[in-house]
């Protein structure tokens, strides 16, 4: 299929998911626009029981479900990943709060071709249990980070943040809703770009081409 605005063909992508699936729905959400330069073909879940993969067969997406108990090892579990996103023909593969580590040999199949959210201004706080470990230090500012996926976790090209303030009365729920909703808007945004090939990739660092016009600053507490 191809978008609306020119006859590039619309990026296939491949949505990797462990749960609830809220990213995915936002970036299937956009993509039903018709200058959106991409689709979303498949979500794919090593949870049989992920919620979001029942929304997503009832939008009439592909659907995969990997559980990966069912494989001897972590190697075997990346193989079966990588054929059935290959299937699908994928060109991107999205990863949207996938919580299984991948083997080196996974994403260098996939390098620089697949993405992550991360609800963190990376490279602070990688890993989990984030926003409990970002009160306690007592920022204030907090956010989320979209990223190409490297071996090493949480790591990899930086392709788009948002910041949110930190709040005093904030628990880690009412810090995860802030910056959840903050997500929901960042990703569709940088899988856009992404797709539309707007970013120069380096090993380390990703640029948009052409110059950035934002200047806009936020302030906790607020100036
Ligand atoms: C999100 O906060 C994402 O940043 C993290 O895991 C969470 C997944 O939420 N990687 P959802 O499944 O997209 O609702």
């Amino acid at each position: 299929m191809t978008n609306g605005a020119d006859t590039q063909p619309r990026k296939r992508v491949a949505v990797l998911i462990s749960g609830r699936g809220s990213n995915m729905m936002s970036l299937v959400e956009a993509s039903r626009a018709l200058a959106y330069p991409a689709e979303i073909v498949t979500v794919i879940s090593n949870r049989p029981a992920a919620p979001g993969l029942a929304w997503a067969r009832a939008q009439g997406i592909e659907t995969v479900a990997l559980d990966h108990k069912a494989y001897p090892s972590r190697a075997a579990f990346d193989d079966a990943l990588d054929a059935a996103i290959k299937a699908t023909g994928a060109d991107i593969v999205a990863c949207a709060g996938f919580m299984r580590l991948m083997t080196k040999e996974l994403v260098e199949r996939w390098h620089n071709r697949m993405i992550n959210i991360h609800p963190t201004l990376l490279p602070s706080f990688k890993g989990l249990d984030t926003h409990a470990r970002a009160l306690a230090t007592g920022v204030r500012i907090a956010g989320c980070t979209v990223h190409i996926v490297r071996a090493e976790m949480d790591a990899g090209p930086i392709l788009g943040q948002a910041a949110v303030p930190v709040l005093d009365a904030d628990t880690p729920d009412t810090l995860a809703r802030r910056i959840l909703t903050a997500e929901h808007r960042l990703y569709p945004q940088v899988l856009s770009l992404f797709a539309a090939g707007a970013y120069d990739i380096h090993q380390d660092t990703a640029r948009l081409k052409g110059a950035s016009t934002n200047d806009a600053m936020l302030f906790s507490p607020p100036s």
